[in-house]
């Protein structure tokens, strides 16, 4: 497929190579115009196809969107049902965008939980992109950062019940190994629109250190502005990390 020339935007700082989106708001968009919950998830779907371009189209390495949570499964038949039609007609749609702009698709979660017509078509969707060399997009499906810490958890057991880990060698890049993807990189930009500020139980392990940046707009209103404003904002950022950086370490001077 041809590649097409990245287009960054320009920034006064570094760009946000790895970005992950709680995707808020379908059901009080819809609502607010009247409509039924389920216009706002079929429009939300329209601008993930819409958003992911765009981060391709800038070079992204890596965009995770939150897309179903484990808690989701609580909601009425009704919806899930919808959702998870909604989702397989996009991993089939998707396929010529995202052979067109390199991407790869992966699916991140307790995936055995989707019904199986889903599951079967997010197999083929990822095995169909999966020699794409841009950015990876990954879908988090029944997904739950509580869920992925203790699963991964269960996975270190079992290698130290078969014997091959001694748990005297377990540390944070063991853990790491057995998350659902271990290559997911650490978002350094979280964005959540519709408002809430909170991280919803998405990518506990990996968001330790990610940027926040949460917008008023709901999913799907959220557009190329919105995506472009999120990113001049990390921009601004000092990340530090726990440590010293920029003008604090300056003040301070070498031996700090
Ligand atoms: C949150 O809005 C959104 C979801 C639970 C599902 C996200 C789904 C999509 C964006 C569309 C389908 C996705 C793909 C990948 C095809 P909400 O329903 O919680 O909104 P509310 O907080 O206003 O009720």
């Amino acid at each position: 497929m041809p590649k097409r020339p990245i287009q960054r935007p320009d920034l006064a700082g570094p760009f946000p190579e790895n970005v992950a989106i709680i995707m808020d708001g379908n059901g009080r968009w819809a609502e607010g115009k009247g409509l039924r919950r389920v216009f706002g998830h079929r429009r939300g779907a329209n601008v993930v196809r819409d958003i992911t371009t765009a981060c391709a189209e800038m070079g992204m390495n890596s965009l995770t969107l939150y897309a179903f949570s484990v808690e989701n499964w609580q909601r009425p038949e009704r919806e899930i049902r919808y959702l998870m039609r909604l989702l397989e007609r996009y991993l089939v749609e998707e396929r010529p965008t995202l052979m067109e702009n390199d991407i790869r698709l992966r699916g991140i979660g307790r995936l055995a939980d989707l019904p199986a017509g889903p599951l079967a078509t997010l197999r083929e969707t990822e095995r169909l992109t999966a020699d794409n060399t841009g950015m990876t997009l990954r879908l988090a499906l029944s997904y739950g950062g509580r869920s992925e810490i203790a699963d991964a958890v269960k996975s270190v057991v079992e290698d130290v019940r078969k014997g091959a880990l001694d748990p005297a060698d377990i540390d944070e890049e063991t853990l790491r190994a057995h998350l659902y993807d271990p290559h997911t990189p650490d978002p350094d930009l979280v964005i959540r629109t519709a408002g809430e500020m909170r991280l919803s139980n998405f990518l506990l392990w990996q968001a330790s250190y990610s940027e926040l940046y949460v917008c008023d707009v709901c999913w799907p209103q959220f557009g190329r502005d919105q995506l472009l404003a999120a990113i001049h904002s990390y921009a601004g950022r000092v990340r530090k990390f726990g440590g010293l950086t920029g003008p604090k370490r300056a003040q301070l001077g070498p031996a700090h």
